[in-house]
């Protein structure tokens, strides 16, 4: 029997209850696939900083390095600031862990309306290789006169060519296994005249390596209107950390919901346990109504369990995701429908 050893954080809000429903159907794949998840988990998040003073316990990234992957539900609360939930615990894991790349499927899901009119599940079919590490989220930057008059703050995006360039080689790689092999790179090189030209100069370099590839430059904004009006012409997306933030909301959005997109956290080099969650937040709103939609926290799943090489079972939990979408009959309130997150999870693992 194939094990797999998952650290399991929750996190705030809605990620409990959608990480439960994750697990819920990786588990039932076990006796079919022949493997097992040996699953541990961590209370961390903003309740353990109110009685901890911080989100992790002392030695949690020691911990965690022992895992073969991490499953995370959700940070923020309105107990504890947002910079420090997310620099406390999400960001320096994707920094210490070199999960370099942040892949984001953007995909309507079959029966899942656009609100983008006319547009169907053909139209819509990206996926964007978001830079994981560096870039605006360095954490580089200050205060001086902090609390004074003149006050003054800044945060310095910094870019290395290495960085760069071992994400965009991934990009490359990735369309090369799609049937249109198409790499957008977001850049602004307009007006971002250090960063961004230097972002420029290494996409061309890599894409002088991959000349099967139709590499396209799109300076940010334009890229976010033709998600829009042309999605239809995109494929794989490569852009840096803040770009690809914002482009994958509106490519969830554009997908029908921010409830059914997954990401995955990757150290493709497999050195560091790779980290797989919903793109969504913790939706205090929500949280605790049993209403949320699992589909993003399930994909997810599915992400990880194609990274530890369980590829059957990944595509068995695709496939259940797609059949319930087509189907209609169970859809979560963000869909549209009044089931809960039970409901959609029973739903799941019944299409298994
Ligand atoms: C995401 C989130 C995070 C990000 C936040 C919580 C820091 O929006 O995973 O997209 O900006 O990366
Ligand atoms: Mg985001």
């Amino acid at each position: 029997m194939r094990t797999h050893k998952i650290a399991a954080l929750p996190g705030d809000g809605i990620g409990p209850e959608v990480l439960d429903a994750g697990l819920t159907v990786l588990e039932a794949l076990e006796k079919t696939e022949g493997f097992a998840l040996n699953t541990i988990r961590f209370p961390w998040g903003s309740e353990f900083y109110l009685q901890h003073g911080r989100m992790m316990k002392e030695g949690g990234f020691e911990t965690l390095r022992t895992f073969d992957a991490i499953y995370f539900g959700a940070v923020g609360s309105k107990a504890v600031p947002d910079h420090v939930t997310v620099w406390d615990f999400i960001l320096p894991i994707r920094q210490k862990f070199d999960q370099y790349v942040n892949l984001r499927p953007m995909r309507l899901l079959p029966g899942l309306k656009s609100p983008l009119a006319g547009r169907g599940p053909a139209d819509i079919d990206m996926v964007c290789v978001r830079e994981n590490t560096e870039g605006e989220y360095s954490g580089v930057g200050g205060f001086v006169h902090r609390g004074r008059e003149g006050e003054l703050a800044n945060e310095v995006a910094t870019f290395t060519r290495a960085g760069i360039e071992r994400v965009v080689r991934f990009a490359f790689e990735l369309a090369r296994a799609r049937p249109r092999k198409l790499v957008a790179s977001a850049t602004k090189s307009n007006a971002l005249k250090h960063s961004m030209v230097l972002w420029d100069e290494v996409v061309e370099d890599v894409a002088g390596r991959y000349p099967d590839i139709t590499i396209r430059k799109y300076h940010v904004d334009a890229l976010a209107a033709r998600m829009v009006t042309q999605p239809d012409t995109i494929d794989v997306i490569v852009a840096s950390n803040l770009f690809g933030d914002i482009l994958t909301d509106l490519g969830a959005a554009i997908s029908g919901s921010l409830g059914t997109a997954p990401s995955g956290n990757l150290d493709p080099t497999r050195k560091n346990p790779s980290m797989f969650e919903p793109i969504h937040g913790s939706a205090p709103d929500i949280a605790g109504k049993g209403i949320a939609n699992p589909i993003g926290a399930v994909w997810a799943g599915a992400m990880m369990l194609e990274h530890l090489g369980e590829k059957q079972a990944a595509h068995r939990v695709i496939r259940a995701i797609e059949r319930v979408t087509l189907e209609g009959r169970v859809r979560t309130p963000d869909l549209g429908g009044s089931a809960t997150t039970a409901e959609m999870t029973r739903a799941l693992v019944d299409a298994l």
